[in-house]
């Protein structure tokens, strides 16, 4: 939507990171497993922003595309794979309204909440490939202004994934963090 784009392109307006330049935690932490489990090198990384997640596979050699509806994120994400060497494709695009016209060995979804891809995503996956998903919870102790549809109702995630074909490899809550998440690993069939 357009004015997801606006607001986002004016959060990445400023010369630092507005994500940070450090990997969501949960990829960092579930590195070892993906890499063990997962059938091959082709990474979809799911409103990608800045690259922080793209890149960090990359660098644990993955192919790596990223989307995002932000060219400003995606122009940061560009210059900083460029600065490490790193060949990502990084797409702008709507997921509003995505269709993946490739598969991939592993999706990452990180800090974004559209339930209507997630059985997108979920075809576009190679047989025995991951979906590594985390967004934020909504709890009584969450900081901030959120938008409800876009949060995670508790034990809500595994639902999203019910009626998908393949099996839950990870689920947890955080609702005391800093920040509450939900997160979860899928395998497909
Ligand atoms: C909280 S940021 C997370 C970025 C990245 N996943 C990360 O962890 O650093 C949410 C991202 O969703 C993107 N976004 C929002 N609406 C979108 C849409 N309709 N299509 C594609 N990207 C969208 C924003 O541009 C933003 O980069």
């Amino acid at each position: 939507m357009e004015s997801d784009r606006i607001k986002w392109d004016d959060r990445y307006a400023g010369a630092e990171l507005a994500m940070g330049e450090e990997p969501s935690r949960f990829l960092v932490e579930r590195i070892d497993q993906i890499l063990s489990v997962c059938p091959g090198q082709e990474a979809f990384d799911i409103a990608c922003g800045e690259g922080r997640n793209s890149i960090f596979l990359a660098r644990h050699g993955f192919r790596v595309t990223g989307v995002d509806i932000s060219p400003v994120g995606l122009a940061k994400g560009r210059e900083r794979a460029a600065a490490g060497s790193l060949a990502i494709d990084f797409l702008q695009a709507d997921l509003e309204t995505y269709r993946f016209t490739a598969t991939y060995d592993l999706i990452v979804n990180i800090n974004f909440l559209l339930r209507e891809l997630i059985p997108l995503a979920v075809a576009a996956l190679n047989p025995r490939g991951l979906f590594l998903f985390e967004s934020i919870l909504d709890t009584p102790t969450l900081q901030g202004y959120h938008t409800r549809h876009f949060l995670l109702q508790p034990g809500e995630l595994p639902t999203l994934f019910s009626s998908q074909h393949g099996k839950i490899i990870h689920y947890e809550e955080l609702p005391g963090a800093d920040v509450p998440v939900a997160r979860l690993i899928f395998q497909r069939s």
